[in-house]
């Protein structure tokens, strides 16, 4: 049974205070259940005083991004090993906006995948396609691709902590979620992958998160289909009373 894993996503959002006041706000909300995982991503700025409000708390603690390397000259960069430091058991790799906009590419990607595990850090990798890629039919390979080049060469123990975020570019922060059966059916695809890559037994361990424009009222859709193992929520998580309605979705 794969736990499902209900992030937030904070992105470049919230200063000290008041991601402070937000962390408490989802801890308040927040029911501690066994049937479900929740975690908390905060921009780097903001995780020591997140930290500090989720002391003692079942809820999970997470970063959006790292450098490759433990440490050196890489002005403006943050390292796995920093992160662990401040309590960070999880990290984001491969997002679309770092993709996108920073230009982060899959050999990169793959370095920060290897780095994560080395720092004892559990990766969200993060894989989906652009709208005209999937206009031109071109999603599946789209998504092979990205999960064969970022995921080449894990360990079999490394498989057993990883989790892997589907997350189509034109869904996030568009308003415009994909249906239970396009997600469903993407989550299938990457299951076979990573079943092709590895086994399939290992493939069925790993956690297939779903994002893009997740809200409280389509949530309990997509997590009832059979390869969605949680969501990783953007805006949706900016607010304690929508994170909580969408983490505390009705479980068949
Ligand atoms: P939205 O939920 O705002 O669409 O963002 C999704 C996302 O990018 C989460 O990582």
């Amino acid at each position: 049974m794969r736990t499902p894993l209900m992030a937030g996503n904070w992105k470049m959002h919230k200063t000290s205070a008041e991601a402070r006041e937000l962390a408490q706000a989802v801890r308040e909300r927040i029911a501690p259940a066994s049937d479900r995982e929740v975690l908390l991503c905060p921009p780097f700025t903001a995780i020591p005083a997140v930290a500090e409000v989720l002391s003692g708390s079942p809820i999970r603690l997470g970063a959006q991004n790292m450098h490759w390397e433990p440490k050196g000259a890489f002005t403006g960069e943050v390292s796995g090993e920093m992160l662990r430091d401040l309590g960070c058991e999880y990290v984001i790799v491969g997002h679309s906006e770092r993709r996108h906009i920073f230009g982060e590419q899959d050999e990169i990607l793959h370095r920060k995948v290897k780095a994560a595990f080395r720092a004892g850090l559990r990766p969200i990798f993060c894989v989906g396609e652009m709208l005209e890629e999937r206009d031109a039919g071109k999603e599946r390979e789209v998504v092979e691709r990205q999960l064969r080049n970022g995921l080449a060469g894990l360990t079999e123990q490394e498989t057993k902590v990883l989790v892997v975020a589907y997350e189509p570019v034109w869904a996030i922060g568009t308003g415009r979620t994909a249906t239970p059966d396009v997600a469903q059916t993407m989550h299938e695809h990457v299951r076979t992958v990573l079943a092709d890559i590895w086994s399939g037994p290992i493939a069925d361990g790993i956690r297939i998160q779903y994002g893009g424009s997740v809200k409280p009222d389509n949530v309990a859709s997509l997590m009832a289909e059979p390869d969605i193992d949680g969501a990783l929520v953007g805006g949706a998580s900016l607010d304690a009373e929508s994170f909580g309605r969408i983490v505390m979705f009705p479980s068949s």
